[in-house]
Parts: structure tokens; sequence; C-alpha cells
């Protein structure tokens, strides 16, 4: 198979960059294709480490292309950020390493702001709904885009149709900031935010699904990645505690403009536990000295916002789902070592729904507040698994989890990490080479 997607089967978070970086080595192209600069991760390269939100891990490898898909929500002020940033580290991203589709969405500053306001106000302003979101502006900017008012990337090249946007997308806006007694918002403001930044982004712009099916007839390897998870997804996730994007792999397609038969090997990455920052159900979370544990030894805590992490058993039901879903090939299992020197570890396995058992998360928002999660209890092991690189190097009672694992997601490992450094991984299949 050619191309590779990536992504993430819990709810975002599972080591992601790690992998992406060790793919995009072999990839020729990189591409985000949904989500914003809500998702982020650390890259260390050669010793660097590179913080990206917006920009795909390509950018920061030399000869590789870094694509930004129409799926994408574009805050061109980040952007911009990023790209100053990276540069100051030695980084130079240039329309030869950088393509932004032209039919993108932009994040306005109305968008962050009212993602703030919503979330300030406890959820009052928002049907009594308190998501937990990044307060990036990236829920607001979807919503203008269904509602087929937004502004996207080619709007910046043309000011006359640009300013007539503008004030449509205003008419909106401001009759919903009444409604919230906030002040409205003036067409100028919006006009100079724009036009300040139009001359950094334009150049950038491109007709990214003619630029792939190109590059895709020549053999390019194109590697998809995605952000954020697959119970984050706004339809396969536990709504509304989501993200406002499809996460899953079928939005790689669409968000870049490439059919989805050109995918390949659907690569999902696993952390050996669970998870979840924000609001929203998460059956088998741990708030006990365990659920501590693993935060701590973990390190997990939001790259973007910092929020400590919630944390729990791995839940085999959900990730089955994701499996199913997404369409996956294999798993990238992550952050095993965390377990490392638990007495027991348990798996859930499935669920209990008002005494009745399910073998997945229902849909309906109250069903999912109220499963009680069935476990498996499996022997724990003493041995540190950090540094692994081979099947030899792990305890017997390790790989006995990750069989168990595989074995409930019906799935295979393709790649099992234990440890940051790129090169702690134990490769089974290589998602380019199968
Ligand atoms: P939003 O994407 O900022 O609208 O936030 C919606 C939900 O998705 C919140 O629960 C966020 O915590 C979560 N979320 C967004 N991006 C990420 C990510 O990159 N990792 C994990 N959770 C995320």
């Amino acid at each position: 198979m050619t191309n590779v997607v990536v992504i993430g089967s819990q709810w975002g978070d599972e080591g992601k960059g790690k992998i992406v970086d060790w793919l995009s080595e072999r990839a020729d192209i990189v591409v985000r294709f949904q989500g914003g600069h809500n998702a982020g991760h650390t890259l260390v390269i050669d010793g660097t480490s590179y913080k990206l939100s917006l920009l795909p891990s390509g950018v920061v490898r030399p000869g590789k292309m870094a694509v930004i898909g129409n799926g994408v929500v574009v805050d061109p002020h980040a952007l911009c950020a990023e790209i100053d940033k990276l540069a100051g580290q030695g980084v130079t991203i240039t329309p030869d390493n950088l393509r932004i589709a032209d039919n993108a969405t932009l994040i306005l500053s109305l968008h962050r702001e009212l993602d703030g306001i919503r979330e300030d106000a406890a959820g009052k302003s928002n049907g009594g709904v308190k998501i937990g979101t990044t307060r990036r502006g990236i829920g607001p900017a979807y919503e203008d885009k269904v509602g087929r008012r937004a502004i996207r990337v080619m709007d910046l090249a043309d000011i006359d149709t640009l300013s007539a946007k503008v004030e449509r997308l205003l008419t909106h806006h401001n009759a919903l900031r009444r409604g919230l007694g906030e002040p409205e918002i003036s067409h100028d403001t919006i006009m100079q935010e724009l036009t300040s930044v139009a001359d950094r982004v334009l150049p950038f712009r491109d007709t990214v699904w003619l630029m792939l099916d190109r590059e895709r007839r020549r053999g390019a390897r194109i590697l998809f990645e995605g952000a954020q998870g697959s119970l984050l997804d706004i339809d396969h996730g536990t709504y509304p505690y989501v993200t406002s994007s499809n996460t899953v792999a079928g939005q790689a397609a669409a968000g870049s403009g490439m059919g989805p038969g050109s995918l390949g090997y659907i690569l999902g990455i696993t952390k050996a536990y669970t998870t979840r920052v924000g609001e929203g159900p998460f059956p088998t979370e741990l708030t006990d000295e365990i659920g501590q544990f693993l935060g701590e030894r973990g390190h997990e805590f939001g790259t973007v916002t910092g929020r400590k992490r919630r944390c729990g058993w791995f839940d085999a039901a959900l990730v089955r789902q994701s499996v199913a879903t997404n369409g996956i090939t294999g798993i990238a299992l992550t952050k095993l070592d965390v377990l490392d020197g638990l007495d027991e570890l348990k798996i859930c396995v499935g669920y209990t729904l008002d005494g009745e058992e399910i073998d997945h998360l229902p849909a309906s928002q109250g069903q999912q507040a109220r499963v009680v999660p069935k476990y498996i209890t499996l022997e724990g092991w003493k041995e540190s698994t950090v540094g692994a690189r081979k099947w030899a190097d792990l305890p017997a009672q390790a790989i006995k989890y990750v069989r168990q694992v595989e074995e409930l997601i019906g799935a295979p490992v393709a790649l099992l990490s234990t440890s940051p450094e790129r090169d702690d991984t134990i490769l089974v299949t290589d998602p380019f080479e199968d």
C-alpha cells in the first residue's frame, strides 16, 4: 500500500506525534485533513524539540511537502505565529514545503471569542452543556462552514467580495452576540484582521485535491495525519462532548480531496490505557491512586491547554468500535511502559446497561453515563519495558497483555512504542510496506 492514514483510536493524545514523525520520514507528503490548532504534539528530532499545533509534521523534515487540507479550520494568525516560531528554530517554511487548500475555512478572532464565552458561561449560553473545549474557536468556525457563511482561504485574494462576505458573516454573529449581551463587532475590525495576514497566507494556497491527485499518480507516498481521536468524532464520538470535525479515517479523503480508494493502510494509534481531556463520559475512568499513578507516570497533561488528563483502564469495547468505524488495518500501541509495576491490570470488555449486557457504547448520552464496565483482570509485570525494541525484551505478562488487547479489539499490533524516543519501537509491520 502506498498511502497511510494515522488516526487516534481513543479520545486523542494517544501518542500520534512520535509515530507520525517516524512515518513522515518514509513519506513524500504529509497531509492534515481535519481539526485545527486544537491539536498539539511535540516532535523531538536530533535533540531539538518542535511544538506543532496546526502544521503537519512533515514541515520540520527537509524535502517533505506538508499540506493543510480543506477539512482543516485555519487560524491565519496562529499559522503565522507557528511559522515564525519554527523559523526561530531554523526551520524555513515556504510554498516549496507547505501548501494550504484554497477552500479551507478560516478561524477568526470572533470564533475564538465565542468559544471562550460559551465555555466561561459554564454552559449557560450553550444549552447547559460545557464541553471543555480548547477555546481555539474550532467549533464556531465549523458552524460557519456548515452554515455556508465562512470566510475561506481563497477569499483573502479578492478584497471586493471579501467585504461582502464579512458583512454577511457579521449579520449572523452580531445577532448572536446581541443575544448573549456581548458588544457587536465592526466590519473594519474583521477586514483589518484578514487583510493584515492575506499577503502571508496566500502564497501557500493551492488546489490541494489536484496536487494530491497528480502526486498520487506519480507514485508519491502520502501520509494523512489525523488529529484528536475517533471518540471525539462529531458523529461517532461521545456527542456532544466531542470536537466539531469528523476525526475518523474516512475524513482523510473528504478533508483532502483524495478519493477513499487511495487511502491505503489505516493505522490506529492506541494508548495501552485510556485518557481523556475535557468533559464527557469515560466508563473506565479511575479517580483513585491508580488513576493518579497513570497520570503521573504517563505525563498526562494536555499539550495545547496544559489541562490534566483523566486516566483509566484500557477500554477494548471502545477501541473495537474505532477499529470498525475507521477500518483500522493495524494499531500502534503506545505507552505500554506506563503500566510497568502495577500488580494487576484490568481491561474493559463490554458494559452492563440497566442490568443488560452490551458489547459497545450506546449512542445515547444518558445511556453512556449509565453504563457499567465489565472487566477482565490480568496479572501485571514488575520488570521495566522502557526502551524495549524487540518482543524478547518484554516480560511474558506484558506480551500477554498485548495479545489480549489484539484479540479483544480485533486488530493486530503493527508497532509497539516503549518510550518517547523514536527508536524505542518494536516494529511488526511497516504500514508503508504492507
Ligand atoms: P475543541 O476541539 O476545542 O472544540 O474541543 C472539543 C473537545 O475535544 C474537548 O473535550 C477537547 O478537550 C477535545 N480535544 C480537542 N483537541 C484535542 C486533542 O488534540 N487531544 C485531546 N482532546 C482534544
